[in-house]
């Protein structure tokens, strides 16, 4: 049995009250995903202090959206990994769709990134997808696949054991157009393939989530394929009625 778990990416979403607000109502809401289901949630910088301490020990664990690239120094307006560690985050959301397409992030980056992450005890929720003429143009699973060599095959075995990746299809994230469960499956399959290629049987414990305008009402279809592990959410995650009802949605 893999883990199943749901991970809110707020994104740049939510005054800190607001953020404040919303890990509450989660808290509040969390029991009725039942104890199998893991939730992450996943706020700006400014409120994961504040939002640690409103969900330490009430089973919804912390994740930051982003790290710097090197330990620390002159590197202005960067947050480390370190100080993201010492705030009690447990998780980090890198390689997202959005930081490689606006802010260059490139497989060099996302190593020295993940680098960092893994020496500081932050578990890396690795994101890859392919954008809209990559797809049309038949060219998905090489880009998704070199996303994967590239940065995840340089990990040790010990590091991947920890890995979580999410399948984000450019084309469907904040679009409404969600990739249909037989897209999904069949990139997870194919994520998860790769994976072994490199680790072996540790690839069967890997969760991959999918992410793309995932929502309660299309959710179960997708968390019924058998390599769909959960989900990254983002817009939907803003709203503890709906992050809860994906929740239960396994
Ligand atoms: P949406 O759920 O808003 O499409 O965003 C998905 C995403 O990018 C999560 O990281």
């Amino acid at each position: 049995m893999r883990r199943k778990i749901v991970a809110g990416n707020w994104k740049m979403n939510t005054l800190p009250a607001e953020g404040l607000e919303l890990a509450r109502a989660i808290v509040a809401k969390r029991r009725e995903t039942g104890p199998s289901v893991e939730l992450i949630v996943c706020p700006p910088f400014t409120h994961l202090s504040e939002v640690v301490k409103a969900t330490r020990g009430e089973g919804v664990a912390v994740g930051a959206q982003n790290c710097a690239a090197e330990e620390k120094g002159a590197y202005t307006g960067e947050v480390s990994a370190a100080m993201l560690a010492a705030l009690g985050v447990e998780y980090v959301i890198l390689g997202h769709s959005e930081r490689r397409e606006y802010y260059g992030e490139t497989s060099d980056t996302l190593n020295r990134k993940l680098a960092m992450a893994y020496a500081n005890r932050l578990v890396p929720i690795y994101c890859v997808g392919e954008k809209l003429e990559e797809r049309e143009s038949g060219r998905h699973f090489d880009v998704v696949g070199a996303q994967l060599r590239e940065v995840v095959y340089n990990l040790s075995p010990e590091q991947f054991s920890s890995l979580i990746v999410a399948y984000e299809p450019v084309w469907a994230i904040g679009t409404g157009k969600t990739a249909t469960s037989e897209q999904a499956q069949e990139m997870h399959a194919y994520i998860r393939r790769t994976l072994a290629e490199k680790f072996g049987a540790a690839a069967e414990h890997t969760p991959i989530l999918y992410g793309g305008s995932c929502k309660p009402s299309n959710a179960q279809e997708l968390f019924a394929k058998p390599d769909v592990d959960g989900g990254l959410i983002g817009g939907a995650a803003l709203e503890a009625d709906s992050f809860i009802g994906i929740g239960k949605s396994f």
